[in-house]
């Protein structure tokens, strides 16, 4: 008989609320499923989008991130920055073709430790029902795991982190000339950004062992050409990736190690 589905499940908690809320849960003697891993972080704006892949890369079946509520945090705004940055890891996590409900992030305090436990049994009974992520276990799906890398990848890109970074000030107080962004364009840009990231990222693993032309890469991504040569020209700018060789007329390209970290 197969054994039963137990979500792995790891959550990262700001010290002062839910990393508190969490030890109440604990003294107070709240049932909830061992299936919670807990990481104490500092703030939840602490949180990186390209390490919530790497949980996922690592074979989590989801992801909690804990942080005071809004208002509450002890640096000041680093709650909202959280939830800019879940949105896009949200992003990020769905291109790779897992759900991003894989993804929660959760406003616990200090003294809701009832709110605490409660939460891991919804979640740990959620997973249980979406079932294991495709890319954890013995045999992870290599292709979804390759995207996930590249996602991972994509969400270190500077560029990105600027958009997030930036984003709650351009939408609710306005750029230099005191232009507020919609948020509606505000997400247009970041998603065609994370699709740019993940296209050069995406052609980067492509490439890190073997050199390719762009319409082999055009074929193997399913990207139109003009769009492959335009990533390699920015890339090939970066430093990111050499011409290798050229084979009867068509050169073939490779990437660069600083491009595979
Ligand atoms: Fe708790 Fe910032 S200190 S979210």
């Amino acid at each position: 008989m197969a054994a039963k589905f137990e979500p792995k499940l790891i959550g990262f908690l700001c010290n002062w609320c839910s990393y508190a809320g969490a030890d109440l849960a604990g003294v107070s003697r709240y049932q909830y499923p061992a299936n919670l891993r807990i990481v104490r972080v500092m703030c939840s704006g602490r949180m990186e989008p390209s390490l919530i892949l790497e949980m996922f890369i690592q074979g989590a079946d989801g992801v909690l991130i804990g942080g005071c509520h809004p208002g509450d945090c002890h640096y000041l705004e680093g709650n909202y920055q959280a939830e800019r940055k879940v949105k896009m890891t949200k992003k990020l996590v769905k291109r790779a073709g897992l759900e991003p409900e894989r993804l929660r992030l959760e406003w616990i305090s200090a003294a809701e430790g009832e709110r605490f436990a409660e939460t891991i049994r919804d979640f740990t009974k959620q997973l249980k029902e979406m079932g294991p992520s495709p890319v954890s276990g013995d045999a992870p799906d290599i292709d979804k795991l390759m995207v996930l890398f590249a996602a991972k990848n994509a969400a270190k890109d500077f560029r990105l982190k600027l958009l997030v970074s930036r984003e709650l000030g351009l939408v609710e107080e306005g750029n230099v000339y005191d232009e507020k962004i919609p948020q509606k364009e505000m997400d247009d840009l970041l998603e065609s950004a994370i699709g740019y990231e993940m296209a050069r990222c995406s052609i980067i693993f492509s490439i890190r062992d073997k050199a390719l032309s762009v319409e082999e890469l055009s074929e193997r991504l399913d990207l139109p050409t003009d769009k492959v040569l335009q990533h390699i020209v920015t890339l090939r700018d970066r430093g990111l990736v050499i011409l290798d060789r050229i084979e009867e007329d068509t050169p073939l390209y490779l990437a660069q190690e600083e491009g595979i970290k």
